[in-house]
């Protein structure tokens, strides 16, 4: 059976707004209650605006009021799947530092890492509570 996570994130690659690059990504986040928040890329014709899907997910959580996610998954149509860019790793670092991410693609490919493996040494909040900074 498939993970609810990785089906949530299937569904929302299917919403991705992606005219430019064609590159389809979903993701989910589950919150420590077990809820779920999809997410997909927003791309924009002012190519650098785009947005992930992993951040999408990410920013909508925190808007409805969730800053901790214990599980993330991301979904593509590729061969392997596909890691997460690492401007997103870095905001996974910030809001789920403790999460397992699911890798998966449509062929039912999944690959097992941890938030924490994919950005090691990361800069966050610590850094900036150092005196003399
Ligand atoms: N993209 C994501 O949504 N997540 C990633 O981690 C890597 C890249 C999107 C951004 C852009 O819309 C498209 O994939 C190609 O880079």
């Amino acid at each position: 059976m498939t993970d609810p996570l990785i089906a949530a994130a299937t569904s929302a690659r299917e919403r991705a707004f992606a005219p430019f690059s064609k590159f389809r990504v979903g993701a989910a986040l589950e919150t420590p209650d077990g809820a779920i928040v999809p997410g997909c890329n927003v791309e924009s014709a002012s190519y650098g605006l785009t947005m992930c899907a992993e951040r999408v997910a990410i920013f909508r959580g925190v808007a409805d009021g969730f800053q901790r996610f214990t599980r993330v998954a991301v979904v593509t149509d590729t061969a392997t799947p596909t890691p997460p860019c690492g401007a997103c790793r870095q905001l996974l670092w910030e809001f789920a530092p403790e999460a397992e991410v699911l890798l998966a693609n449509l062929k039912g490919d999944v690959l097992k890492w941890t938030v924490r493996d994919l950005i090691p040494g990361a800069f966050d909040a610590n850094q900036l509570g150092e005196p003399g900074a």
